[in-house]
This record gives C-alpha cells, structure tokens and sequence, in this order.
C-alpha cells in the first residue's frame, strides 16, 4: 500500500518540501513536484529528493509541439524522475514524441498522459465548447494515450468508468482528487475516497491536502493507511 501513495508538495519553499517529506519518508516512497514547487526550486529539488532514496513524480502537465515537448521530456530524463506527465489534450502526436524521447534517453521513466483535471466539472468543460460527457472524454483521452505509447493515464476516480478492465495493467491509472469525508473539497470537484480509488483499480492515488495541510501529516498518513488496509 505505501508504495501506492504519491505525496504531492504542493509547496512553494524548499524548507516546506523539506519537512513534509522529513514527516513522510518513512511510509511513503514518491513525493510529487508539480508546478508550484519546481518553478520556484528548479531541478535540484529533484536532486534532492532522489538523493534521499525517494522517487520522484514530475508533475509538469506538459503540453506543447511535439518538438518543445520531446526536446522537455529529454532534459527531464537527465534527472531521472520514476513519472512525468504530459497532457493528453496535446493531441496523439505529441504524446508519442513525449514517449519515443523517453525512451530514447531513459527508459524506466514512465509518461503518463493527463486526462482531465480533477478541478473541471461539466460545467467547466461545456464553457470550453466540450459537450460530451466527463466519462466519454476520459475514455477518449484514455484511449489516445494508450495508443500513443503512454505508460498510463491521471484521472478521476469518477471518471475512470470502464477503462481498468479495458486497459489493464501494466498501464498505469493514477487517481488524484482524494478526500477523506472530512475534508475541505477547496477547488476539487471530483473527488473520491481513497479506498474507492484502489477498488476502482488505482495503481496510484495522489495525496495533497488532505495529508499535507494536517498538523500532524505524519498521523494523518498512518491512519490513511489503516483505513485503506483496513477497506482491503
Ligand atoms: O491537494 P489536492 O489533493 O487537491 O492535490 C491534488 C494534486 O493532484 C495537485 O498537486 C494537482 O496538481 C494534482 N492533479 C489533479 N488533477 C489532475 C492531475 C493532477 O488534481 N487531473
């Protein structure tokens, strides 16, 4: 189960990273780098994170020409992140220049394709000019990534539908978007619990707020994992 988790620093400072993770090595093996952090910190937290015997998940949601993006992943590889993600909305040819770099220049490196953000409802994608349902557009963008090559996709637990028993593993499914029933939603909209997320077929579950803005992360995570354990 602990080798499920991935602990996402959603931090801005590298002392903040750090304490999280001081909190957390001892039961959980990837801590996520999105945005936020690495815009601020760079590629040494990477280092830093690697160099302490945790994987790295480089959340970086890219989504470009194919050529910026294959030309990205091959600098990326140099820090040898165990995950990146590239969005699928990039269209198929750039998810498969995203692979091909990938393992050109370091193969163990998954790319996982980003469906749609666990922040979007309905609503938010019919102002886009989307129209057809959240489940429709997953297994499309699903579909897109399994086809161009990608490890496995980033969905909602809400959304995922039938695609675990159409794509079966080795292809990755990682669920963000979790909540225990007494957490602030703040701007998730699909969020699910973390034991319906593994009995829906997560290979991973992303973990943000819900452990990282307790007081005692530490605890929290623990009992995140009995409950977990506990659900089977
Ligand atoms: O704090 P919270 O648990 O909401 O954080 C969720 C994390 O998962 C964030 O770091 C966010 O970038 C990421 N994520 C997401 N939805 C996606 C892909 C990634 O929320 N579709």
């Amino acid at each position: 189960m602990e080798d499920k988790i991935i602990v996402a620093l959603d931090v801005s400072e590298k002392e903040r990273a750090e304490k999280i993770i001081e909190k957390l090595s001892s039961s959980v093996k990837y801590f996520k780098v999105g945005l936020e952090l690495y815009s601020s910190e760079g590629n040494n937290i990477v280092k830093e994170i690697k160099s302490k015997g945790l994987r790295v998940f480089l959340d970086l949601k890219l989504h470009d020409i194919p050529n910026t993006v294959s030309n990205t992943i091959r600098n990326i590889a140099e820090l040898k992140p165990s995950m990146v993600t590239v969005h699928t909305l990039g269209g198929g040819q750039m998810l498969e220049a995203a692979v091909a770099a990938a393992r050109e220049s370091y193969p163990e490196m998954k790319i996982l394709g980003v469906t749609v953000l666990t922040s979007l409802d309905k609503k938010s994608l019919f102002s886009m000019g989307i129209e057809i349902s959240e489940k429709d557009l997953v297994s499309k963008l699903a579909k897109l990534a399994f086809d161009s090559g990608c490890d496995g996709i980033v969905c909602s637990a809400q959304d995922l539908g039938d695609i675990r028993e159409e794509y079966p593993p080795p292809f990755l499914v990682v669920i963000p978007g979790i909540r225990l029933p007494e957490d602030e939603l703040a701007d998730q909209r699909k969020v699910s619990h973390p034991c319906l997320a593994f009995e829906k077929g997560a290979d991973f579950i992303v973990l943000g707020r819900s452990i990282t803005n307790k007081e005692q992360p530490e605890l929290a995570i623990k009992r995140l994992l009995e409950i977990c354990k506990s659900a089977g």
